[in-house]
């Protein structure tokens, strides 16, 4: 989700205007989202390298994620959202943490879609992290190196249990990953466009997924092989 900050400074506003328009896209994209019947959405809401921002404009993030959490939590419920965090939520303000917590046990059960968060995220440190529990359970004798797969590396991130992506979206204009999902992304189709986060809403969604619809995923293999598949 890029884009908040410039789209406030084209309007002469506060960073934090962009961040506040950027959480009205979160809804409607959230909503649509549910409707045409994604089963998981990850936002990429706060990155790792994001705590390096001026803490002014961190402490305004972590007060409209706090408030966004509040605020939606009937709609969640009404809808059969269910949500789940990605990223280390121990590093956290403990008041957020604890709205977060409460959200995650209260939508546990909801079967509608999966909303992940990710907050304080990073792909690197969530595989250096994934690498340490494997090799902690072999220094315990219960795991053999021989048995480290790809399965249990992916058992061992946060989507654990999850499907991987099959489309990112990134707005705003940059061209790059940014340290999103680095695992879990290996094979997702990648769009990229110059909306800025605050103006991306439904019709921006449906055009991403219509570009993804006309695009053909080979896995490899070759198109004839496809035929039939
Ligand atoms: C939102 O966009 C991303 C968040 C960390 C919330 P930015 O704040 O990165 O906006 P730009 O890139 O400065 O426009
Ligand atoms: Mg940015």
């Amino acid at each position: 989700m890029d884009g908040n900050g410039r789209w406030a400074e084209e309007r002469s506003r506060p960073r934090l205007f962009g961040h506040k328009a950027g959480v009205d896209s979160v809804r409607e994209i959230v909503e649509i989202s549910r409707t045409i019947g994604v089963e998981f959405l990850t936002l990429y809401a706060f990155s790792t390298e994001n705590w390096n921002r001026p803490s002014g404009e961190v402490t305004g993030l972590m007060g409209l994620l706090k408030r966004y959490l509040q605020s939606e939590l009937k709609t969640m419920l009404k809808n059969g959202i269910r949500l789940c965090c990605v990223g280390q939520q121990d590093r956290l303000p403990a008041d957020v943490q604890s709205v977060l917590q409460q959200t995650i046990s209260d939508t546990e059960a909801c079967q509608g879609m999966t909303l992940n968060l990710a907050l304080s995220y990073g792909g690197r440190s969530e595989l250096v992290q994934a690498v340490r529990r494997l090799a902690q359970q072999c220094q315990d004798g219960a795991l053999q190196w021989q048995e480290i797969s790809e399965d249990s590396i992916s058992e061992h991130l946060f989507t654990a249990g999850q499907p991987d992506p099959d489309l990112l979206i990134r707005t705003g204009g940059e061209h790059r990953l940014s340290n999103f999902l680095l695992w879990q992304t290996s094979y997702a189709e990648l769009y990229f466009t110059d909306v800025k986060w605050p103006d991306f809403r439904k019709d921006q969604l449906l055009e991403a997924i219509n570009t993804y619809n006309r695009r053909q995923r080979r896995f490899g293999k070759i198109s004839a092989q496809l035929q039939g598949e």
